[in-house]
């Protein structure tokens, strides 16, 4: 395991220097399959895969679950033990942040909606950190999940915009077998907040077959019955539903091209996401 960056650097520089392809995986740990498909599908492109594994403190807002937040590290190396023990970098938070640190990578547009104006300096907090983490481990290559669309959204505009050379890969959602997005905050859920959290995937599942099998276009009605799904489960407090286009996030009325369902919603004091991409081709 690597703690530092000029370990990182080091390590980094042996691989290129024998012609190897860094394949990095970003996480924050307490590692689930999700995680660990990202992994998975990193081996396919590289023998040479860095997962990153750091609690990011200012991509958390001030009332946010940063002291909290699940921080298991010797359990993360066991389980990334099973997927091929790729090389790990597990900074502390003087390592990555020095006294005085005073930069802050900041995108627009695509970071503004949705997560953006409820957590307004987290998109700040990760652009900045995963910049940092490509420019210590010089990868090649880097793999996100579909589960933070937005995330991927402002990581791809952040790589375009600055010219990063790294290729961003996006990996597909990973659910619980009954359709819940995994997540490590899932944890946090009481049982009954466990079974109401199944109705996020099944709201997506409903908006999904509205719009492919009902051929219902209006995106407010779409809305409403994924609203009046949720509403079903009696702790759940939605944050935002919208329905927008998957390359700029701009909000559609009418849903006539490919569309991004985004969702957020509270119960109790744990924040879920999920997110749906629609993409059957519409006449
Ligand atoms: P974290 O929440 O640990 O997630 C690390 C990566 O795993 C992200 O790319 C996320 O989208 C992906 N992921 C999480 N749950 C998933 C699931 N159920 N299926 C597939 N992929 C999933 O996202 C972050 O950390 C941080 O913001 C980070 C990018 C590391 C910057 O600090």
């Amino acid at each position: 395991m690597i703690t530092t960056i000029k370990d990182l650097r080091r390590w980094s520089r042996q691989q290129h220097d024998s012609q190897k392809q860094i394949a990095l995986v970003p996480t924050m740990g307490a590692l689930h399959d999700g995680h660990l498909s990202l992994v998975k599908t990193a081996n396919q492109y590289s023998d040479t895969v860095l997962v990153s594994i750091f609690v990011n403190p200012i991509q958390f807002g001030v009332n946010e679950d940063f002291h909290q937040y699940p921080r298991s590290l010797e359990n993360d190396l066991r389980l990334l033990q099973t997927v091929g023990s790729p090389e790990v970098f597990a900074p502390d938070v003087a390592e990555m942040y020095s006294a005085g640190f005073d930069v802050s990578v900041h995108v627009g547009g695509v970071s503004q909606p949705f997560e953006g104006k409820i957590r307004p300096t987290h998109f700040d907090g990760v652009a900045t950190v995963v910049l940092k983490l490509f420019l210590a481990s010089g990868a090649d290559i880097a793999f996100f999940g579909q589960k933070d669309f937005q995330q991927v959204c402002v990581v791809r505009k952040m790589v375009t915009d600055l010219n990063v050379p790294v290729e961003i890969v996006v990996c597909p959602i990973i659910r619980e077998p009954d359709g819940l997005a995994m997540s490590s905050r899932n944890r946090y859920l009481s049982k009954t907040q466990r079974s109401q959290a199944i109705v996020l995937s099944q709201s997506l599942m409903l908006a999904e077959k509205m719009i492919t099998c009902d051929n219902i276009r209006d995106a407010e009605t779409v809305r409403e019955k994924i609203r009046s799904k949720i509403e079903t489960a009696p702790d759940m407090k939605i944050d935002y539903i919208a329905i927008a286009d998957p390359k700029t996030l701009h909000e559609l009325t009418t849903i006539n091209s490919d569309a991004i369902i985004l969702l957020a919603a509270k119960i109790g004091t744990t924040r879920l996401i999920d997110n749906l991409l629609i993409t059957t081709t519409m006449s």
